[in-house]
């Protein structure tokens, strides 16, 4: 089978996953989820492209440069999910299937986390799974490239 093209990104503060408030996000650093994505991907026939950044620049930039190589995006836009709306508006431009993660359940959190600018332009959203969320991400985003591939 073709293998898809999923671009998986992490935003700020995402690089501290690990140390970062572990009861809230778990106790698996960034390396460790990267390298479950990876085995995942080889699994069930993806190609991916993993970054990282703190800065909303360097995230629309990644996601324009994505527009002539990926199939889908997983993204956890971290807290740009709750006001980036220039992020929102790159993941329109570049119209690929994105699928917004969280590891935390963001409905079920301070007030401030319970709005996410980018789940409109989503095809869906998964949060609340811990590591698992990105896991589920990648399954959801290979499924829908396929099915977009087919036509
Ligand atoms: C997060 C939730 C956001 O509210 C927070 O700012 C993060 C992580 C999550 O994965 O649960 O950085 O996106």
């Amino acid at each position: 089978m073709e293998k898809v093209k999923v671009a998986v990104l992490h935003g700020p503060n995402l690089n501290l996953l690990g140390e970062r408030e572990p009861n809230v996000y778990g106790s698996k650093s960034l390396d460790e989820i990267n390298a479950l994505l990876k085995a995942l991907a080889e699994e069930i026939g993806a190609e991916l492209k993993i970054v990282q950044s703190n800065h909303e620049g360097t995230l629309v930039d990644a996601i324009h440069e994505l527009r002539h190589w990926a199939d889908a995006i997983v993204i956890n836009p971290g807290a740009f999910t709750h006001y980036s709306i220039a992020l929102r508006d790159a993941l329109a431009a570049v119209g690929l299937p994105v699928v917004e993660v969280h590891l935390s359940n963001i409905y079920a959190r301070e007030e401030f986390r319970r709005h996410s600018v980018i789940a409109p332009i989503t095809v869906g959203q998964i949060c609340g799974f811990g590591f698992e969320s990105y896991l589920l991400g990648l399954r959801a985003a290979v499924k829908i490239a396929r099915e977009r591939k087919k036509g």
